[in-house]
């Protein structure tokens, strides 16, 4: 067989190890060939590739990144290109696409599937918010990094006695709000499924000065926002693919949090660094797990579906059904947290 696998959209430690697991599955065990286009759908699009052995992805388990590149492509470019597409895969010979990729990556890779391409997709992003699978890879490592900079955030907050603010990723959900904030013990969680209220937040950080304590720490989605009216909000805008750019939840909540409790406060905004470097060893496995099973579905001809962790086990599922919500976080999540607003 000849398999394309090509990665998509943000990215997210594992994706490497995807890409090798896919390569060591189907050229040592099944005898496949394995093609890799750079950067994402462009490369699909503007048949730009290159041959994916064993020496090619030698030494990548570990690294951060991806050795293809990525980009973002408008679903509607992409619309345009359906034909394209498929003009290049019968031309290259390829009997299915993997492609590695968030929420619009597979949006992308479900439009190209209902157009008759053969598709397995394989979720990826940090945000961990793709509702098929109960886990991505990515988000183990964006939690641990968001941890260790929340411990050791602690330690000058403490000294100078201050809010931090911290603000971490997550544009539609809060589960990297939420997990680094209980591994870290942070004082008040804010998740965009929740809009906030600036009174209670206040009130909540307000507490811990009367009680003697010296400083606080405020974890805060990116997506976050305020409930309406409760205080004034920049929404910020939408970059050229149509994203939130956000205005900036943790620089406008400590301009408030300052000027309400009369105590000094930095905003705190962790950004890519969550997303950059070696994946943990949680990922890796996951990562190669799922490499290792979207070849075997291509064997299968079951195409239209994308890997999916579900408890312990690898399962399958249909890419209809990836794109239509998010996974957001269960309220009942919060009360485990004991800190969510
Ligand atoms: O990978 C998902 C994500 O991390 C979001 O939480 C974040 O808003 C977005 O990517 C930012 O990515 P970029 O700057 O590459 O558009």
């Amino acid at each position: 067989m000849r398999i394309g696998v090509l990665t998509s959209g943000g990215d997210c430690p594992g994706l490497n190890a995807v890409i090798r697991s896919v390569v060591h599955r189907a050229v040592v065990d099944h005898g496949d060939e394995v093609i890799g286009f750079h950067d994402g759908w462009r490369g699909l699009l503007e048949c730009d590739y290159r041959k994916l052995d064993l020496d090619a992805v030698g030494g990548i388990l570990a690294r951060g990144g991806t050795i293809l590149g990525s980009s973002r492509v408008r679903p509607e470019h992409l619309r345009d290109g359906v034909e394209r597409a498929k003009g290049h895969v019968s031309d290259l010979g390829l009997d299915a696409i993997i492609p590695i990729g968030g929420e619009g990556t597979l949006k992308a890779a479900h439009l190209l599937s209902e157009g008759g391409l053969p598709i397995v997709g394989v979720p990826k992003t940090i945000d961990n918010d793709i509702a098929s699978t109960d886990v991505t890879f990515g988000f183990d490592t964006a939690v641990g990094v968001a941890t260790e900079a929340l411990d050791r955030l602690k330690t000058t907050a403490e000294s100078h006695q201050r809010v931090l603010i911290v603000e971490v990723m997550g544009r539609h959900t809060g589960w990297i709000a939420l997990h680094s904030g209980m591994a870290a013990g942070a004082h008040a969680i804010v998740v965009p499924e929740r809009p906030f209220d600036i009174g209670e937040l206040t009130a909540r950080v307000g507490e811990r000065f009367s009680a003697g304590k010296r400083f606080a720490i405020v974890v805060v989605a990116e997506g976050a926002k305020p409930r309406e009216g409760s205080m004034d909000w920049d929404e910020g805008g939408k970059d050229v693919y149509g994203h939130e750019r956000f205005a900036g939840v943790a620089r406008q909540l400590s301009v408030e949090l300052e000027q309400r409790l009369g105590k000094e406060a930095r905003p705190v905004i962790l950004g890519h660094v969550q997303r950059g470097g070696t994946p943990t060893a949680y990922d890796r496995v996951l990562a190669t797990r799922f490499g290792w099973h979207a070849v075997e579905a291509v064997h299968r001809g079951e195409f239209g579906m994308l890997t999916a962790l579900r408890g312990t086990e690898i399962t399958m599922a249909p890419l209809s059904r990836a794109v239509e919500t998010l996974k957001t976080v269960p309220a009942e999540r919060y009360a485990e947290a004991q800190c969510v607003l």
